[in-house]
């Protein structure tokens, strides 16, 4: 009888779903190999730091260059590229055989200026400002053709206000909805085999997530060359909660296309949309066990749910490597220190790294 009872134990503990045993010698992308890979947002400096080299080997597996590939740092003059700090970055995903995103062709904010005018100062035409992008898409897709596997083409191209569909972007002024169609196509022409992400923030937001929808529709009715949608999930320890983030997964995975969270990040404190100044109120800045929780809290279910959406996700990535430094540590409050990643200021991992890592199968 006891026998049976031992064995019986012994046979229940063994089916039991198990917390995955997380060690030293592995990371993210070991962890989440059969799920999906993961990555993280760099500058070409940070591969050469040493510490921060190391961790982005050991977790990761997919690279986004943080700023490198944006149309004004890539392309500051009509006739010149700075293809220095970008290919820094193609190079040592080369190197150690990591995915590489690529972020992002068309992009309203840190467009540079003479995109949009001509030697006098003017606006110029739509002919010109499509001819412009046209020629931009076509020559740094060229370059990282074979390396970059998947792009973000157009980033944001989504109003924030509720009555408004599309931002009303120089894009959009000169060029109306088309320059969205446009870019896609460029993109296509100029590497058939990367795949082509529509990018935008807030899609938790149901107003917004109806417009992402409408919006990558309305382009594949249309045969544009759209092959998945980018939420970049700059989230808060507030929200999404977890029937926001089931919703928001459902409906833009509804559309049957491949989603990838693009630029994850959790800030402790609660979200805040437009940049505002400091005030007295936002001097606690201390990385609180309660703080901590809630952070700990949201991670946690965030990826069960990513788990949960089996192929049809395919990549995660954070912004930024470390609470080292981020670009919250800047928004919305300038100088508010901001602890929104997985990795402590010291690039140790935070509490929250177990229970991302060490789930249960
Ligand atoms: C947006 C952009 C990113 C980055 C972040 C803030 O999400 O897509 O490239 O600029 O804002 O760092």
């Amino acid at each position: 009888m006891k026998k049976i009872v031992v064995i019986s134990l012994l046979w229940l503990t063994a089916c039991a779903p198990k917390p995955t045993a997380v060690t030293e010698d592995k990371g993210l992308k070991d962890y989440y190999r059969s799920y999906f890979p993961v990555g993280v947002a760099v500058s070409s400096a940070a591969l050469e730091r040493a510490d921060e080299r190391a961790l982005i080997l050991r977790e990761f597996n997919s690279l986004t260059p943080e700023n490198a590939m944006k149309m004004g740092p890539i392309h500051p003059a009509p006739d010149r590229y700075y293809w220095t700090e970008a290919d820094k970055i193609a190079a040592f995903a080369r190197e150690h055989h990591l995915k590489l995103r690529g972020h992002t062709l068309c992009w309203h904010n840190q467009a540079p200026d003479w995109f949009f005018i001509d030697e006098k100062g003017k606006t110029v035409s739509k002919e010109v400002l499509l001819a412009r992008l046209k020629e931009h898409i076509t020559t740094v897709v060229n370059r990282y053709k074979g390396t970059i596997y998947a792009w973000d083409v157009v980033n944001e191209a989504i109003s924030d206000k509720p009555d408004e569909y599309l931002r009303p972007s120089l894009f959009y002024q000169i060029c109306g909805e088309e320059y969205i169609e446009k870019a896609f196509e460029y993109a296509h022409a100029a590497d058939p085999k990367a795949l082509l992400f529509y990018n935008d923030y807030n899609e938790i937001s149901p107003v917004k997530r109806k417009k992402i929808h409408r919006l990558v529709k309305g382009l594949l009715d249309k045969g544009i060359p759209i092959h998945g949608i980018g939420l970049q999930a700059h989230w808060a320890v507030n929200e999404p909660d977890n029937t926001q983030l089931q919703q928001t997964l459902q409906e833009l995975g509804s559309l049957g296309l491949p989603l990838q969270i693009t630029e994850l990040d959790v800030s402790v404190y609660p979200k805040e949309h437009n940049a505002r100044d400091r005030k007295q109120e936002d001097n606690d800045t201390r990385f609180s066990t309660e703080r901590e929780q809630k952070q700990r809290d949201l991670y946690t279910q965030a990826f069960r749910q990513f788990r949960g959406m089996g192929k049809q996700l395919t990549s995660v990535t954070f912004w930024n490597i470390s609470d080292r430094h981020s670009w919250l540590d800047d928004f919305p409050v300038k100088n508010r220190k901001d602890y929104p990643l997985l990795f402590d200021t010291t690039l140790k991992r935070k509490a929250v790294y177990g229970e991302v890592a060490g789930f249960r199968k």
